[in-house]
C-alpha cells in the first residue's frame, strides 16, 4: 500500500570525484514534497537535477544533509536498506523507458512485483490491469521494439506504479518524445500518480509540464534559485487556457474512477490531445505489494 509521507531534503551537498578533481553537484538544497504532492525540478543541463533526484530517492548518498521519508533518514541507512526501501516505496521513470527489450510489455511492467516476490502469474495479471488503465489494452504481449515511444513510456509508467509507491521519480520522462506525445504521457503519469496517492518528483524542461505540478523549483549550479512555494510562479509557468491544474492535490482519492477527469485536462481545450484519456471507467484495483 502506498506510504503517505512528506519527502524532505535538508541542506543536501553532493560532490563527485576524488581529491584533486572535484565536481560540485549539489551545494545545499532543502525542499519538501507533501504527501501526494508534485514537484517539478527545472534548470539548465548540469545544474544538479538528476543528482537531486537520485539523492531524494536514496540512489546516491549525499556528502552531507538529510533526506527524510516515512520517519527515516535515508542518508543514515545502509546501501542494502536503501535498495530495499527503493523497491517498496519508490517508482522510477527515466527519459527512455529502459525497458528490457526481450520481454513483452506485461512482463516488463511486472518486474518490480516479481522482484518483490510476487508470483509471475499474479504479477503479470496486475501489470496487465495497469497497462489497460494506462491505455495499452491489447498491447500486453508486444516487446519494446514493437511499441511507439509514447507507448513504451506508458509501459515504464505502469512499471513505476505496479508496486503502489509512495513517490514516483521521473527524470525527463518525455525528453525523447515529440511535444504532443510528451503531453499525453505526462497527463497519464500525473493523473495515474495522483489517483494512487503517490507523490511525484519530475525533472522537466517544459514550463507547461511544470505548471501541472503543485510546486516548481529552478536549479542552477547545484542550488535552488527559484521556488514557486516562495511566491509567485515564474513567468511562463501558467497552465494552458481552459486546462485545470492537476497538481496541488494533497488528499488524492481512494478510487481513481471517482476522480475521473470529468472536466479535467482530457476535456480541456487547446493543446491537450483527446486520445490521452486513460480508461477511467475500467475497474481499478490498486495493487498491493506484500512487504
Ligand atoms: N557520475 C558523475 N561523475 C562526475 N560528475 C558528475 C557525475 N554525474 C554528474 N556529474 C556532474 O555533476 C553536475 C550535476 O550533474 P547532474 O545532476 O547530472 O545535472 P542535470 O541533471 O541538471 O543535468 C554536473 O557538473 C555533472 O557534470
Ligand atoms: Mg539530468
Amino acid at each position: 500500500m502506498t506510504t503517505r509521507s512528506a519527502l524532505t531534503a535538508h541542506n543536501l551537498v553532493k560532490t563527485y570525484g576524488t581529491a584533486g578533481v572535484l565536481t560540485p553537484a549539489l551545494a545545499g538544497v532543502s525542499l519538501t514534497v507533501g504527501p501526494g504532492g508534485s514537484l517539478a525540478v527545472m534548470g539548465p543541463s548540469g545544474s544538479g537535477k538528476t543528482t537531486l533526484l537520485h539523492c531524494l530517492a536514496g540512489v546516491l548518498a549525499p556528502i552531507s544533509g538529510q533526506v527524510l521519508w516515512a520517519g527515516q533518514d535515508l542518508t543514515a541507512l545502509s546501501e542494502t536498506a536503501r535498495t530495499g526501501l527503493r523497491r517498496t516505496d519508490f517508482g522510477f521513470v527515466f527519459q527512455s523507458g529502459q525497458l528490457l527489450p526481450e520481454l513483452p510489455a506485461d512482463e516488463n511492467a511486472a518486474l518490480p512485483l516479481m522482484l518483490a516476490g510476487v508470483g509471475r502469474a499474479e504479477a503479470t495479471d496486475i501489470a496487465r490491469r495497469w497497462l489497460a488503465y494506462l491505455g495499452l489494452a491489447g498491447m500486453e504481449g508486444r516487446r519494446p521494439g514493437e511499441l511507439s515511444g509514447g507507448q513504451a513510456q506508458r509501459v515504464a509508467i505502469a512499471r513505476a506504479l505496479v508496486g503502489s509507491p509512495g513517490v514516483v521519480f521521473a527524470d525527463e520522462p518525455t525528453g525523447a518524445l515529440d511535444q504532443q506525445t510528451g503531453y499525453e504521457v505526462l497527463q497519464v503519469l500525473t493523473e495515474a500518480t495522483r489517483a494512487t496517492g503517490a507523490a511525484l518528483v519530475i525533472v522537466t524542461h517544459d514550463p507547461q509540464v511544470a505548471a501541472w505540478c503543485s510546486r516548481t523549483v529552478h536549479m542552477r549550479d547545484g542550488r535552488v534559485v527559484a521556488d514557486t512555494a516562495d511566491g509567485a510562479a515564474p513567468a511562463g509557468l501558467a497552465a494552458p487556457p481552459g486546462v485545470p491544474h492537476p497538481g496541488g492535490v494533497s488528499t488524492p482519492p481512494q478510487e481513481p474512477p471517482s476522480n475521473a477527469p470529468a472536466g479535467g485536462p482530457t476535456q480541456g481545450e487547446g493543446s491537450w490531445p483527446a486520445q490521452a484519456t486513460p480508461s477511467w471507467t475500467a475497474p481499478m484495483h490498486t495493487p498491493v505489494v506484500p512487504r
